[in-house]
């Protein structure tokens, strides 16, 4: 087991932009939990399988293999890398996020990245729940409007026909939704770096988590 690190957060605060910088500076691999969750909500979503346990999502989610290649993500061999980023993927997949039989399926995956060396894990229960005896954990939050800010404005780029209150109204949802859960709710590990990115420049929260993540492993 490599040194473990873990960047936890709600949605839009910026975890997955930096922590995948971070880990390229510092040539450390890096773990996207949340695309693995996009994944098999994309994946189920698309063949109508609703958020519900029951034995057809206990069905579905046995006949999924998820494998992850460098960068990208994988579903039975069809590569969603891209769509699972999509607005209509933000939107339901919370659902599948809260059900057990899709977080236990994903629970393995995620564990075993670290036994291939360092790793740097994002997500909503890395630090609490997938590596609680991480080596070193931060916990990344922002304000909503300005988290609501980034993705829309990301949205746009992708060419996403959104508006501003939609998606402020969304990542309230999501926050509601990811914290109130019953199965590993997003929570704040207690020993965790906190930092508030609202009005963080990327480059900032990226100088200031390689320079405590240099000076813990040194
Ligand atoms: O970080 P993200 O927006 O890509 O995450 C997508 C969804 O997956 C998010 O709504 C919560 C869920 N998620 C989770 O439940 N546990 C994780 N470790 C990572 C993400």
């Amino acid at each position: 087991m490599g040194f473990v690190i873990t960047v936890d957060g709600p949605a839009g605060a910026g975890k997955s932009s930096v922590a995948k910088r971070v880990a390229k500076r510092l040539g450390i691999r890096y773990l996207d939990t949340g695309a693995m969750y996009r994944a098999i909500a994309y994946t189920l979503d698309k063949k109508g399988v609703a958020p519900a346990e029951n034995g057809e999502l206990t069905r579905s989610v046995a006949s999924l293999v998820v494998r992850l290649e460098g960068q990208g993500i994988f579903v039975n061999d069809e590569n969603v890398t891209e769509s699972i980023r999509s607005y209509r993927v933000d939107r339901v997949v919370s659902g599948y996020a809260a059900l057990k039989t899709v977080r236990n399926a994903l629970l393995n995956l995620q564990r075993e990245q670290a036994e291939y060396g360092d790793l740097i894990a994002d997500g909503r229960d890395t630090g609490t729940v997938v590596f609680p005896e991480a080596d070193l954990k931060f916990f990344l939050t922002a304000s909503p409007e300005a988290r609501a800010e980034r993705r829309y404005k990301e949205l746009l780029r992708k060419g996403e026909a959104v508006l501003y209150k939609e998606v402020l109204t969304q990542i309230h949802e999501r926050d509601r939704a990811d914290s109130n859960r019953e199965v590993a709710p997003l929570r704040e590990p207690v020993e965790a770096i906190r930092l508030d990115t609202s009005s963080m420049a990327e480059d900032e929260v990226v100088n200031e988590l390689a320079f405590i993540i240099q000076s813990r492993m040194a």
